[in-house]
């Protein structure tokens, strides 16, 4: 069957080309194709169970399904621009398979809960991968911080070397946030997990349908109460591109650190050959181009997430075409986000840390001058704001002589504070600051071992 099984009689003549051109999903929709499939079945045993249709009548739409399943699987199937979308392709496909029967599927059901309950689906399906993809980051970040707890590099605020802290500590940072883009994306999943199937078009149906068994087929957790909510909504999606988009901002801020230590002024860490890209006209150069893509798409994911909201701010209640563009929306929000994560994935497990940059760029900075004001409060007795104000006039005083702290002697010390001794020299070392920040979260070695058997076993 050529035509539209749904097309409307009485409509006699179209659509017309440009309409068809702007009504016509499948080229996006196509996608959902495995979860459609899905959802008919699940609908057709419903309907059977419920004796709306025989179990004759079922068995033939299921077996149709499932052979039209295959064929798409089998790039068998070429679906058509003129039947709009996944829906209208695949009943026309049954027609074609099963014959008259394929027209009893649509009983007590419409396209506006068929879809909602596919995108779900869909996002639920493909939330595994790009869960996957998110706990494998986290396990490259975990094994380079194994490897870095006494990597000293400069920690910064305001892009100004503030204090030392460990490589580990650094890549720790984020790993806690890929946890929590993980644990937002199971909270999304489980307020998304309510079947809308059966709410019809929006007011339900005067069949005697089971909304349980469609919710128990589909593993939903319930169906949804109101057939008008469920059929009018996308917050679902929204949640799930403000997911995407947080994990981006992630990215993105990782990828400005990429690109960053790969600066020439820095010289952190380079990036081997294959991770790297070359200028076409500048025989040196070693660009971060993965960097600065995964930072540059995150435009589109964060412009995705305005355009959703901006899709729904004016609807009113019950369906309407506009929503139709989710689809384009989520697809390739999640299309860029498994990019970026693998990208991302990649680099971290390629990158050479330039360690002694990283370490030298700690010591040339009197980044320990925090540690020898605590010294002051805890050995001499002042005040933090004295000690602070005491090692405030021994940063000018080491300035001005074109010294580091950690270069004064004891002898030019002793000139602010006779009593200050050998072992606030001490800890004006870097190695010693980290070791000391043992506070619960701070950067001493030991912490942060166990702060990464705490990830392993949280994450991993
Ligand atoms: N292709 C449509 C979409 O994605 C399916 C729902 C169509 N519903 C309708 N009443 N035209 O939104």
């Amino acid at each position: 069957m050529k035509k539209n099984p749904a097309r409307n009689v009485h409509l006699k003549k179209g659509p017309s080309k440009l309409l068809e051109k702007i009504n016509s999903s499948i080229e996006i929709d196509q996608r959902l194709y495995r979860e459609d499939i899905e959802v008919s079945i699940a609908h057709a045993k419903m309907l059977a169970t419920k004796k709306i249709i025989s179990k004759k009548e079922k068995d033939l739409i299921v077996k149709g399904l499932n052979k039209i399943l295959k064929k798409i699987q089998a790039d068998k199937v070429s679906f058509k621009k003129e039947l709009e979308d996944i829906h209208m392709n695949i009943e026309s496909l049954l027609f074609k398979e099963i014959g008259k029967t394929a027209g009893k599927l649509h009983t007590a059901r419409s396209r506006n809960d068929q879809i909602v309950t596919d995108f779900k689906l869909w996002i639920k399906n493909n939330s595994k991968e790009l869960d996957e993809n998110i706990k494998l980051l986290q396990k490259t970040l975990i094994n380079i911080s194994k490897k870095n707890l006494t990597t000293i590099m400069p920690g910064y605020t305001h892009l100004q070397i503030a204090q030392p802290i460990s490589l580990a500590h650094h890549c720790i940072a984020y790993v806690e946030m890929l946890g929590r883009d993980r644990s937002r994306l199971s909270d999304c999943l489980k307020r998304l997990n309510e079947n809308p199937l059966g709410s019809g078009a929006l007011a339900g149906t005067s069949f005697p349908i089971d909304r349980n068994l469609t919710t128990k087929l589909l593993s939903f957790k319930k169906p949804t109460v109101n057939a008008l909510d469920s059929v009018s909504d996308r917050d679902f999606a929204v949640e799930f591109v403000f997911v995407l988009s947080l994990i981006n901002i992630h990215l993105s801020r990782m990828a400005e650190e990429i690109i960053i230590w790969s600066n020439q002024q820095f010289n952190f860490i380079k990036l081997p050959d294959d991770v790297a890209t070359g200028s076409s006209i500048m025989p040196q150069k070693r660009n971060p181009d993965g960097a600065e893509l995964v930072r540059g798409n995150s435009s589109v994911v964060i412009g995705n997430l305005n355009s959703l909201l901006v899709i729904l701010k004016g609807l009113p209640l019950g369906y309407s075409k506009d929503m139709q563009n989710d689809k384009k929306i989520v697809f390739n929000s999640y299309d860029e986000i498994i990019l970026s994560l693998k990208v991302m994935n990649e680099l971290w497990s390629k990158i050479k840390f330039n360690k002694i940059n990283m370490k030298n760029a700690v010591d040339q900075s009197n980044s320990t001058a925090t540690d020898l004001a605590n010294w002051f409060v805890k050995e001499l007795n002042l005040t933090f704001r004295e000690a602070y104000q005491l090692t405030g006039k021994i940063v000018a005083y080491s300035n001005n002589n074109g010294k580091l702290l950690k270069d004064l002697s004891l002898n030019e010390l002793k000139v602010f504070n006779k009593n200050i001794s050998a072992s606030a020299k001490k800890i004006l070392s870097s190695a010693e600051s980290i070791k000391n920040k043992t506070s619960f979260g701070g950067t001493s070695p030991q912490n942060t071992k166990k702060t990464i058997q705490y990830a392993i076993r949280k994450y991993l």
